[in-house]
């Protein structure tokens, strides 16, 4: 693994730090690497309306797509408390929209992991689909 990985896991692991957890406690960052070399950030917020919540990758990829970007090239997404977790089936589905090719995440021994969303979310639905 490439010390880029590195690096990024240990930026998703501090922004993890900041998650608002109180309900679950269980705290997730993510970071973004956009195709020019910007990183973006965010951690899960939950919401006593448990609905209202918000998972970190899709508060990183938000944050990006708010400073302009349309295309993400990498996400890291580390998880604080518990085993190590791969991210939910929304989160998938929102990195598919912004075409995320490599996704870096940390195993049961702490190492890096890097997988393409297509190991993540096979024979995906995308933009693509509705033109015409
Ligand atoms: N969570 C994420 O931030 N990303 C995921 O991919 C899975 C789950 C958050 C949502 C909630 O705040 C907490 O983790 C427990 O589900």
């Amino acid at each position: 693994m490439t010390l880029d990985a590195e690096s990024l896991l240990a930026q998703a692991e501090r922004i993890a730090a900041t998650a608002y957890a109180p309900y679950s406690r269980f705290r997730v960052g993510a970071v973004v690497v956009l195709p020019d070399g910007s990183i973006f950030a965010g951690c899960n917020v939950e919401n006593a309306a448990y609905g209202a919540s918000v998972c970190a990758e899709v508060n990183a990829i938000t944050t990006a797509v708010a400073k302009g970007a349309t295309e993400i090239d990498t996400i890291a997404i580390v998880c604080l408390d518990g085993a190590p977790c791969t991210p939910c089936g929304n989160c998938r589905q929102v990195m598919r929209e912004f075409g995320v090719k490599s996704v870096l995440l940390r195993d049961s021994s702490g190492g890096a992991v890097e997988l393409t969303l297509d190991d993540l979310l096979p024979m995906s639905f995308g933009p693509e689909a509705l033109e015409s």
